[in-house]
């Protein structure tokens, strides 16, 4: 070990003198652990906006606030948190029986959105930390949930999964976990959540075993009511605003306490939410994500906000405790 570790942090007891300082490390630290949470929302429109190579349909853009937000995450995880693994929670790999985890080391086909195919026909290839996956369904399973590990590389990956992972890393250089909803919101609007509370220890669990510095994505939308009808060009902006005031205020009232922090009120606020909005958080996504992270006393740096169809989406950066927004 070199020597300029050894120099003690803190004065030595009774004296005043300040130890020589140790130059500051030029990166992040590289501790492991869980290095972020952030709130991901995966709608199509998004990556429909941005014409990535990927993506088979072609755009004029739109939603642009929603996108430099992404674009300032992707930065953030790029050059200041540098995971070795990102994990995503998505709400459209719906399991009815058991949490599963995807082990396929590397899925690839294409994902399409079923309810938006114009906009989303989408190319993926990516690797999995297969180590970290198997870990984390071992510890859901230690703590008793009932979990499995999937193997058949036939599976195709949804496009909330998809969604999220391209938004926050379009270089897609970063091995991935991916975890499924154990439960469907589309049915069960008062559904539990307390399973996700299960679900986030056993991943900070796997995290920290096996010594990766691991970013969360929740890759959930806020307020969930939509338009039925699309305006000709779907990315028409002037026919983008929120569903109703109602949904709006719900989501700056959660917006509001996330900013004001810390995490813990949110464990009231987010059913209370859910039940006024239909958001859809209701997956369980930012549960499972801020309970991995110990609801955390931090506020959570909210990066923007935008509506899509007149559902409520935001970009929402949390940090572990004892660490700082740079
Ligand atoms: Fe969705």
């Amino acid at each position: 070990m070199s020597k300029v570790f050894r120099v003690p942090l803190v004065p030595a007891r009774g004296g005043t003198t300040t130890a020589p300082r140790a130059p500051r490390p030029a990166a992040a630290p590289t501790r492991p652990g869980i290095v972020a949470g952030c709130l991901s929302p995966h709608p199509p429109h998004l990556i429909y906006a941005e014409n990535p190579p990927q993506n088979e349909p072609r755009s004029t853009g739109g939603w642009e606030t929603l996108r430099w937000a992404y674009e300032r995450l992707r930065a953030r995880i790029r050059d200041v948190h540098k995971p070795d693994v990102l994990i995503v929670h998505a709400p459209h790999w719906i399991t009815m029986v058991g949490h599963h985890v995807n082990c396929v080391p590397n899925p690839r086909g294409i994902s399409v959105e079923p309810i938006f195919p114009h906009l989303f026909r989408y190319r993926y290839d990516f690797r999995t930390d297969v180590e970290l996956g198997e870990a984390i369904a071992d510890e859901a399973s230690g703590l008793g949930l009932v979990t499995r590990k999937l193997r058949d590389p036939r599976v195709r990956v949804d496009y909330a999964t998809i969604g999220a992972l391209h938004l926050a890393n379009p270089a897609w250089d970063i091995p991935v976990v991916s975890l499924s909803a154990n439960n469907n919101p589309y049915f069960y609007s008062d559904a539990s959540l307390s399973e996700m509370e299960v679900l986030g220890e056993a991943t900070r669990r796997a995290v920290e075993a096996t010594g990766r510095r691991a970013v969360l994505l929740a890759s959930n939308s806020l307020s969930h009511l939509h338009w039925h009808e699309e305006p000709e060009l779907p990315e028409d902006m002037e026919r983008e605003h929120p569903y109703n005031n109602h949904q709006y205020r719900w989501d700056m009232k959660l917006l509001e306490a996330i900013r004001r922090g810390p995490t813990a009120p949110l464990r009231e606020l987010i059913p209370e939410h859910i039940e006024a909005t239909a958001s859809e958080t209701k997956a369980g996504s930012l549960t499972w994500m801020l309970a991995a992270m110990g609801w955390p006393e931090v506020a959570g740096d909210v990066l923007g906000y935008g509506t899509i169809i007149g559902t409520g989406n935001a970009v929402v950066e949390w940090l572990p405790e004892g660490s700082h927004h740079g």
